[in-house]
């Protein structure tokens, strides 16, 4: 599997985040950091949630055992390709800068390569919508500089934070520039109901869409971002378990995977913070396995077709393409 969606602070499990209560002050053991089974909440819980998380990842040494722990986790579920993402942040009473925040995150994806994991990281960095341009426009050029220093392990750009606050269309200049600086971008868009925000944004045809919830018109979108996203075929990064506890989508069955599979959409299951939301990326395949009956070969070919999604160079994505035929022929070999 690959996992293109995934959130550093929103990834840390339960054992990481008992290791980092133990560290520090601040919130205590027995702080709620992660959502139960079956539990729903309201965007704005999820929302406070990483506010805490925050409070306990606030020195390079968290940050950086934070991001060895979910390479570890991510690779132990079996995922070969990993693309992680996280909002470069600073704080001043430990000494932490944004360059420091991001360093820590690159020194754990070089050690965990020393590991021989089996698994292939690479980094997206984060805008917070919260933020404003100024912060946008820092990011990108950390992520242009962070490319080029670090043997292309920083692949791209997100777009995140609570879609309620601010308007997206403010950060098209920065999305303009990182795409002329050559970077990938992975924007979260349509998660609550935004026509005008969204149909502005996809003009400049994102690489990736996080969510895509509200796109369609029943889910109050509008078919011009139907069309849009339908023409420029940009794949969806979809986290059903996600959406049904932040209560974006009612239950599982309702969920946008639905419509966009059916389409024959591109398609790319993942779980977006898997620490917070309490799954696995295999969970998550499962759960869109007895939600819309796919076969194990169904999963495998969504697994496989996510390959051409990846922001990693052609040649890793022949090699991953070339490991997943080779699993392919010995687990469903062709019988005369
Ligand atoms: P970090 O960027 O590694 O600190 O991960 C946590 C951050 O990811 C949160 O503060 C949000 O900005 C962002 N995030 C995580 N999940 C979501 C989501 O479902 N929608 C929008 N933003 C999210
Ligand atoms: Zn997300």
């Amino acid at each position: 599997m690959q996992e293109l969606h995934a959130h550093l602070n929103g990834s840390i499990s339960e054992e990481t985040m008992r290791k980092l209560l133990s560290r520090r002050n601040g919130p205590t053991a027995d702080t709620k950091m992660m959502f139960d089974k079956g539990q729903t909440a309201t965007l704005e819980d999820c929302f406070n949630m990483f506010k805490l998380i925050h409070q306990v990842t606030v020195d390079t040494e968290s940050v950086y055992m934070v991001a060895c722990d979910v390479i570890r986790e991510f690779a132990a579920d079996n995922v070969k390709y990993l693309e992680l993402r996280s909002t470069p942040r600073e704080v001043v009473a430990t000494g932490m800068t944004k360059e420091k925040y991001i360093e820590a995150i690159l020194q754990a994806m070089k050690d965990c390569e020393k590991e021989n994991l089996d698994i292939i990281v690479k980094l997206i960095l984060a805008i917070d919508r919260r933020n404003g341009v100024k912060v946008a426009m820092e990011t990108v050029n950390l992520a242009a500089k962070y490319r080029e220093s670090s043997a292309g392990r920083v692949v791209g750009i997100d777009l995140s934070g609570d879609p309620k606050v601010g308007d997206g269309c403010d950060f098209i200049p920065a999305f303009q520039a990182a795409k002329a600086k050559g970077l990938k971008l992975a924007l979260h868009l349509a998660e609550v109901p935004a026509v005008e925000e969204t149909k502005e944004i996809l003009q400049i045809v994102p690489d990736r869409i996080g969510h895509g919830t509200c796109l369609h018109t029943e889910a109050g979108g509008s078919q011009d971002l139907v069309d849009l996203v339908t023409h420029h075929q940009i794949p969806i990064e979809l986290c059903l378990t996600s959406n049904v506890i932040g209560q974006t989508v009612p239950h599982f069955d309702n969920h946008q995977f639905k419509f966009w599979y059916a389409k024959n959409h591109p398609c790319v299951i993942c779980t977006d913070d898997k620490g917070v939301f309490n799954t696995t990326l295999s969970n998550e395949y499962s759960i869109a396995s007895r939600t819309f009956s796919l076969d194990e070969r169904t999963l495998y070919q969504l697994s496989l077709q996510s390959i051409q999604y990846i922001f990693a160079d052609d040649s890793v994505k022949a090699d991953l393409k070339s490991r997943w035929k080779t699993w392919e022929a010995e687990r469903f070999p062709i019988t005369t």
